[in-house]
């Protein structure tokens, strides 16, 4: 990959030419064995010898000896030393030089062109009308507006697609509640809290009769039953049903539309499952016709395949029974249409561990019916958000409001600004500290919410994150301008809280790309926190302003901020230049 700007990141790319001259490696292995070592004292990288060993039968020892002699008759730019110790050949980067790039380093810094505009589509946050936004939702929004962020500044086209759970069986219970039990007056007061009574209100009235352990679409009950004649209706586009649902819909967008303000997310594409119910059928139909899919007595429609690692027979439907369109269905349409459309190179789910099989699923049969671009469609699994141990279920009505998480870390913002008379700003603060909450975990892992976890802003959180950028904004502001504009000449005995902080800040263009590749912005929420830390100790060692070296430390904070910055630009965070 090319940066856009930054010579010194040819740092690693010089070492990698170099090492895979010499070994006749490839550039690619190469890159894959360069180590960073465990302590700065063995260098700033390593490239272990064992595969060579093993390819020339010799002692890696010998070979690291023989290797560093060679590497040293090269010259390489830009590192100052080069060692062996044992099956390791030891690099250490000149960080003179490496100084004087970083303090050059400007906003772009961490940007690259890898993306060549190729176009990314992210399913993202996809909340079902109706139904309220609780913690539990929180992790597709979040996770997938950092991709977003992360793709956009490596130059890929990202489009964000909201792909609202606007039908469904659960819009189907909702119509039936609406039509017995709706409460006018409350729903004016506070809809959203309105349509979860009706909701759970009718799952409650349903609990006593489901089958456990049977798949929602195919329970055989009368309140279930209702819920699937009121979806069939309004699919035939009854009036009345058509009605009540599109109240459902404004109302609840709404509330989704507030979250969505707050967090300062938004979306290229809000087309929600409803939309492709018709082109879902379209290829349930043509699969039909081609004898790919098979119809059951009862007139549902499936299509067998053997899942691949273990050989088992699935039979997947495809089409209710009553002919209506299920979740694969529309996710079948949904896809086709946006390769027509958008003609991604890449199509993203950012989605819920639970749903592996689904996705596993639609992308078989995709492949079965001979859909080509399979490979490029990715299931970004994220793990659950428990509250103690407990999974947020709407149904059970015991579930953690978005709205009232972020209104509750606002208000906890706003009492320490006041305290503090700065002039932060809570939303900013706020919405910070529950973005790095949710980022700072792998997706996959499982999560678990508490309020104490939500309402602390210290130690690995995002105001402590949003803070040592605020320090490093006063530290430029109290300075002398002259002072900070200086032209650094010499740079000289750098110190260890110098090049420690400079490392740091050098290693953010790899991690933003190992983020892409790894879709994990955890690494950049987890390097945010390094960097942070790395700062304070550099602060908290090094007098600045006053000091003889007080120009080059003013650049060395700038290109922290800097680089604070992008990298909490990629998680969403916004910075404060005073909090
Ligand atoms: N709304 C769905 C749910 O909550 C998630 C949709 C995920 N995206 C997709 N293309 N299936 O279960």
């Amino acid at each position: 990959y090319k940066s856009i700007q930054l010579k010194f990141f040819m740092f690693k790319e010089d070492l990698i030419k170099a090492l895979s001259e010499k070994t006749r490696l490839k550039k690619e292995e190469v890159e894959i064995l360069i180590e960073i070592p465990p302590r700065s004292e063995l260098g700033d990288y390593s490239f272990p010898c064992f595969v060579l060993s093993k390819k020339e039968k010799k002692d890696p020892k010998k070979i690291a000896e023989n290797l560093k002699e060679e590497l040293l008759k090269k010259k390489l730019k830009n590192f100052e030393k080069i060692t062996s110790l044992g099956p390791y050949v030891n690099f250490f980067i000149d960080k003179k030089t490496l100084t004087e790039n970083i303090i050059k380093v400007n906003s772009n810094y961490g940007k690259s062109s890898i993306g060549k505009k190729k176009v990314i589509c992210v399913d993202f946050s996809q909340p079902n009308l109706g139904k309220p936004m609780h913690v539990g939702h929180i992790r597709s929004t979040i996770i997938g507006d950092s991709m977003m962020r992360i793709y956009d500044f490596l130059d890929y086209n990202p489009i964000g697609i909201n792909y609202l759970g606007d039908i469904g069986l659960h819009i189907g219970k909702l119509i039936v509640a609406y039509e017995l039990w709706l409460d006018k007056e409350n729903l004016k007061k506070d809809p959203v809290g309105e349509l979860l009574r009706l909701y759970v209100k009718f799952c409650g009235k349903e609990k006593s009769k489901v089958t456990e352990g049977m798949e929602e679409e195919f329970q055989d009950n009368e309140w279930t039953n209702k819920a699937k004649e009121k979806l069939r209706l309004l699919e035939l586009g009854d009036k009345n049903a058509t009605k009540i649902w599109k109240e459902i819909q404004d109302h609840s967008l709404k509330g989704f539309k507030k979250v969505y303000d707050l967090l300062k997310v938004d979306f290229n594409d809000w087309k929600g499952q409803s939309h492709f119910s018709e082109k879902g059928k379209e290829i349930v139909i043509n699969a039909l016709k081609n004898g790919i899919a098979k119809r059951e007595e009862d007139g549902a429609v499936y299509i067998e395949f053997e899942n691949p690692n273990t050989k088992e027979k699935i039979k997947k439907y495809i089409l209710r029974s009553n002919q209506t369109a299920s979740y694969i269905t529309q996710d079948l349409g949904a896809v086709v249409e946006r390769k027509k459309k958008y003609k991604f190179d890449k199509m993203i789910y950012v989605v819920d561990s639970r749903q592996e099989d689904h996705f596993k699923a639609l992308f078989s049969i995709l492949r079965i019916l001979g859909y080509d671009f399979t490979d490029k469609m990715h299931h970004l699994k994220f793990g659950t958000v428990r509250f103690g141990k407990e999974i947020q279920a709407t149904r059970e009505g015991n579930v953690i409001m978005l709205e009232d998480v972020l209104a509750k870390t606002i208000e906890k913002a706003a009492l320490e600004i006041n305290k503090r008379k700065t002039k932060g700003d809570p939303r900013k603060v706020g919405v910070g500290a529950i973005k790095y909450l949710i980022l700072k975990n792998e997706p996959i892992k499982d999560v678990e919410f508490s309020w104490d976890a939500a309402l602390s802003f210290e130690g690995n959180t995002g105001p402590y994150l949003q803070y040592s950028y605020a320090r490093a904004s006063s530290i430029i502001k109290k300075a002398d301008k002259e002072n900070f504009n200086k032209k650094i000449k010499k740079i000289d005995n750098l110190d260890e809280y110098e090049i420690n902080l400079v490392k740091k800040i050098s290693e953010f263009p790899d991690i933003v790309i190992l983020a892409e590749k790894n879709m994990n912005p955890s690494l950049i929420a987890n390097y945010s926190y390094e960097l942070a830390k790395t700062f304070n100790e550099f602060y908290h060692n090094c007098p600045v302003i006053g000091s003889p070296k007080e120009s080059l430390r003013l650049r060395i904070i700038d290109s922290f901020r800097t680089t604070m910055k992008n990298a909490l630009h990629l998680l969403g965070i916004e910075v404060m230049e005073e909090m």
